[in-house]
């Protein structure tokens, strides 16, 4: 990847994405599953650009979505309606409704209000709603706490005994139709025993709907395959696959996983330039124009991305330093204490592993403009979202004008 080409191209600061490294990831995936019918559901919040999606949907992909923007994105990015489910523990009406009349594959339902909900909307509508059940099966990932999810004191699902009854619920509407169950216990998990578990707990609950003929055909696995940001060992895709297969021997199902961070993680950099260096008493800084608006880990959740410096110095000295953005909050750092050797002002500082969660989480702090983001592809480059400017950042500001 030669930074200082595309630096110099596009300006900083800059996502890059290795759009080869997303089909390697994606291909290696759906072979560890082929034993079986499987659909993989790319998770669109880990980087919900157009061209990300679109790239996907190319290699067979389907969308996982938790919005309906998001699901109107894949649908715009050409992801086979029957390939896209549509998560999330608070899902309004109009949305709701709107994913009914677009007639994707199921909506994924997290309550029994939710429930009832989408029980009355498809009524109005004279529609059978396509519904999988989110099961919390309270198992710990032994991840992040902000990233836990499967946990009976996280949000998200419900127990197995409220699922049991949501799914005699469904099975006597007319207006609904429960075809999936769900469950997703976490994300950059590393640890393969309680996914392992989790879906035993499942898989034995698809076993005890079948006996009382609710036939549930895609099993949803969720997402949260772990990536290597630093030194972590790894879950290796086949491993996973076959730690799920075996929970499920004497059941047709069609296995559904919607892997986000595993896909994209890895192949996007995010590449920014150091503008100055001082030093606060005994403390080194090296201030960057990219910052925590536009990538937001480190502040957030105090996530390690490795950082190089491309420094132009000649047998620079290397020292302990801060790499900061311009953001006046002193949480707006990439990264403290890190060798760092010396700079000169233009130097460019890449961040790896910034394909997952890094433009999708970015925003408009102190009125910054995101950054723009290119896609590399068999050693070609083209530009998949501009840089922002600052009409585009007030164009919802109408008030002022009158
Ligand atoms: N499916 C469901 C229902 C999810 O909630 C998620 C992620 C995924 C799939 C995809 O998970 P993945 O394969 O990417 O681990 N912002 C955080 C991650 C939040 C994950 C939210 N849910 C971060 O930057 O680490």
């Amino acid at each position: 990847m030669d930074f200082h080409k595309l630096a110099k191209k596009y300006d900083t600061p800059l996502y890059v994405y290795d759009f080869n490294h997303f089909t390697k990831q994606f291909n290696k995936l759906k072979k560890a599953f082929k034993a079986r019918k499987s659909i993989i559901s790319y998770a669109v919040k880990a980087n919900s650009n157009l061209s990300v999606i679109k790239h996907f949907a190319s290699l067979g992909s389907g969308a996982d979505c938790v919005s309906i923007g998001e699901v109107k994105r894949a649908l715009l990015a050409g992801v086979d309606k029957y390939k896209i489910i549509f998560s999330g523990v608070g899902k309004r009406d109009d949305e709701i409704k709107e994913a009914l009349e677009r007639d994707i594959l199921m909506i994924n339902v997290e309550s029994e209000a939710e429930l009832a909900r989408v029980h009355d909307i498809a009524k109005e509508m004279g529609k059978t709603a396509r519904i999988s059940i989110r099961v919390n099966p309270n198992i710990d990932p032994k991840t992040h706490p902000y990233i836990s999810t499967g946990l009976h004191e996280n949000k998200f699902g419900v127990d197995i005994e409220t699922a049991k009854k949501m799914y005699i619920f469904a099975k006597k509407s007319e207006f609904l139709n429960p075809v999936g169950i769900h469950f997703h216990i976490g994300s950059q998990l590393t640890e393969l025993e309680p996914i392992k578990e989790a879906s035993a707990i499942v898989a034995d609950l698809v076993r005890s709907l079948k006996a009382i003929s609710v036939d549930i055909k895609f099993f949803d696995v969720g997402g949260g395959l772990g990536i290597k940001y630093k030194d972590e060992k790894l879950i290796e895709p086949y491993d996973y696959a076959q730690a799920i297969l075996s929970t499920l021997s004497g059941l047709d199902v069609t296995i559904v996983c919607e892997p986000g961070r595993f896909l994209v993680g890895n192949g996007g950099y995010f590449i920014t330039k150091v503008l100055y260096e001082k030093v606060n008493g005994d403390k080194r800084f090296v201030i960057v124009d990219g910052a925590m608006n536009d990538l937001i880990r480190p502040s957030l959740y105090n996530a390690y991305h490795k950082i190089e410096v491309l420094s132009t110095v000649e047998n620079p000295e290397i020292s302990k330093a801060n790499i900061v953005g311009p953001i006046c909050e002193s949480g707006d750092f990439f990264a403290k204490n890190i060798d760092v050797p010396q700079t000169n002002p233009g130097d460019l500082v890449v961040i790896y592993s910034a394909g997952a969660y890094g433009f999708t989480m970015s925003s408009n702090y102190n009125t910054r403009p995101r950054a723009a983001e290119v896609a590399v592809e068999n050693g070609e480059d083209r530009i998949i979202r501009r840089r922002e400017t600052f009409e585009d950042l007030i164009a919802c500001e109408i008030d002022y004008l009158v």
